[in-house]
């Protein structure tokens, strides 16, 4: 009967395509069969199982990563305005351009890393909204395609298509946008 009541508790709390599994079979194995399955192989997108967006801080190391976390996008937007200044001339300044592009592709990972959980509007003031903390899931796949896009400009930046650079760099700013628009409190 206990074993009853923790196999059926298990089953509610898997999700998504889990939670199919477990109702389609018989409960004991049902609980058995899908622990390998689907759960590990979503932990393997996050390093080491850890929750998308970390561990939860607190107090002054908060305070330190929402600064960290600030200076950071400033960095990425001083350089976003190099790089659509130099897209603009008639003559770009490749050197400058290529450099820039290299600094937002090697800032970029680092994005996913600036928002543990208590590093919201709880901790201080900040422009991070908390549906961050509400979709993490969502919030890393923002990340992650801003990752990409940022190695892609980077990879057209090495060349010298300018056609292709700023096509890349459409692409780039779309992704900055995409994060912003859900996750960033508007300026006013
Ligand atoms: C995955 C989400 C995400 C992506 C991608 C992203 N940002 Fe941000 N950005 C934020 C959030 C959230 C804030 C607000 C941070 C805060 O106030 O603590 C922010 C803040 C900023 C700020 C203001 C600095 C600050 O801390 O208030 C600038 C400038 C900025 N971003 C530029 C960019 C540029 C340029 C790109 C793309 C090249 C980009 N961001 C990509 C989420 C993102």
């Amino acid at each position: 009967m206990r074993n009853t009541i923790f196999t059926a508790l298990a089953a509610v709390s898997l999700l998504g395509a889990c939670r199919e599994q477990a109702t389609d079979e018989e409960t004991g194995e049902a609980a058995a069969n899908t622990a390998p399955g689907p759960a590990p192989a979503a932990n393997a997108a996050a390093p080491a199982g850890a929750a998308p967006l970390g561990a939860a801080v607190s107090g002054d190391e908060a305070k330190r990563l929402m600064k960290v976390r600030h200076d950071g996008m400033e960095d990425i937007g001083d350089e976003m305005k190099v790089i659509t200044r130099e897209l603009k001339s008639d003559s770009p300044d490749l050197a400058r351009l290529r450099a820039s592009a290299a600094t937002v592709n090697r800032l970029a990972p680092e994005v996913k890393g600036w928002f543990p959980p208590g590093t919201g509007p709880e901790a201080g003031k900040t422009h991070a909204l908390p549906q961050i903390w509400q979709k993490p899931e969502d919030f890393a796949a923002k990340s992650r395609a801003f990752e990409q896009a940022a190695q892609a400009f980077n990879a057209a930046a090495q060349g010298s298509d300018i056609a292709a650079i700023r096509a890349a760099n459409a692409d780039l700013g779309k992704s900055c946008k995409a994060c912003h628009d859900l996750y960033r409190e508007e300026e006013n």
